[in-house]
């Protein structure tokens, strides 16, 4: 079977994306012109141009700038929907994902607006695809404890959609322990926490995530490699990490994608997957993910079948849900 179609025909779960970070620019101007809203661009292709970015924070600038335009309900679903469905294109069938709640109600669009035109298409997606899907929290880290603290007392009327609080944004100089208080307080009600880590920062950050917020799940983690205590602690406690290739290669984490770590990190035994992160802005979405990743390290079929079979051992699936798609793999 050639690589595409293999690739293509395994049960995947995606756990690293965001919501925003999957706005195709046809969409944005659709949007943007169904709500009166300008984009700085004349034209998809003028907006595409411009996706060339030398670090993370030159895409989160961008990022930003295109999540301006959704203001309704309607624009949320329109967005997730969109992503679900290129998934079931995909052979996805369980996705863990991230949206910025401060992105949005810090323009004045209310939590309920946002919440409730992501899981109506989280609720069709289900319905439609048979894909099931958990929704994440995600801290801006750029912003205050203070912002932070805030927007986890909106969500709160909310928390039963969410499985888990994640921090994402700019990483250096933004050290996970900042949110502490913030994370203790929603492992107090049963959430999953999950951070960005080791992306552009150093290994230091990694351990706090680990030791200060107490993550169950490491996004990013590509620094872990720096320090061989923290490889064998990560090791040791299978805590997964969601790697994300185009992105690190869009974002210069790598300067090429056969210096990835994943397959170095697979050869040490740590638990990880393979993940879009912003696939409208990458590049590709999870499936191009695999496909530039197995290309460039040479990856077996064995070595894609075990990230398959990763991204649902890291998930937040029930156990038993969790063998049913990894027994597939193997048949
Ligand atoms: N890193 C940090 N923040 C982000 C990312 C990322 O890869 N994508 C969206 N927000
Ligand atoms: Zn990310």
């Amino acid at each position: 079977m050639e690589l595409k179609q293999f690739i293509q025909q395994l049960p995947k779960a995606e756990l690293h994306l965001h919501i925003e970070g999957t706005f195709e620019p046809e969409l944005m101007f659709a949007i943007g012109k169904r709500n009166g809203i300008e984009l700085k661009y004349s034209s998809v292709e003028e907006v595409r141009e411009a996706y060339q970015f030398a670090n993370l924070q030159e895409f989160l600038d961008i990022y930003y700038a295109g999540a301006q335009v959704l203001l309704y309900e309607q624009d949320f679903y329109d967005l997730t929907f969109a992503y679900f469905t290129r998934m079931h294109q995909q052979g996805v069938v369980h996705v863990e994902f991230f949206f910025d709640p401060q992105t949005h109600t810090d323009r004045g669009v209310s939590f309920s607006t946002v919440i409730k035109g992501i899981t109506r298409a989280m609720d069709d997606a289900r319905s439609h695809f048979g894909i099931s899907s958990g929704l994440i929290l995600s801290v801006l880290r750029h912003l205050s404890e203070e912002s932070a603290l805030q927007t986890f007392e909106e969500a709160r009327p909310f928390l039963s959609y969410f499985i888990g609080i994640g921090l994402d944004s700019s990483e250096m100089g933004h050290p996970p322990v900042k949110f502490s208080r913030v994370f203790e307080k929603a492992r107090a009600e049963g959430l999953k926490i999950l951070a960005h880590a080791g992306e552009e920062g150093p290994p230091a950050y990694i351990w706090q995530a680990l030791n200060e917020l107490k993550i169950d799940r490491l996004d990013h983690g590509n620094r872990s490699i720096e320090d061989d205590d923290l490889v064998q602690v990560l090791v040791e406690r299978q805590i997964a990490l969601t790697l994300c290739p185009l992105s690190n290669l869009k974002l210069q984490v790598v300067k090429d994608l056969r210096d990835h770590p994943i397959k170095y990190m697979l050869g040490k035994g740590m638990l990880v997957t393979v993940n879009s992160d912003d696939p409208a802005y990458f590049g590709g979405y999870l499936n191009e993910n695999y496909e530039a990743i197995a290309e460039a390290l040479n990856l077996s079929k064995d070595d894609l079948r075990k990230l398959a079979a990763n991204s649902f051992t890291a998930s937040f699936l029930h156990e038993d849900e969790k063998q049913r798609y990894i027994q597939m793999m193997y048949v």
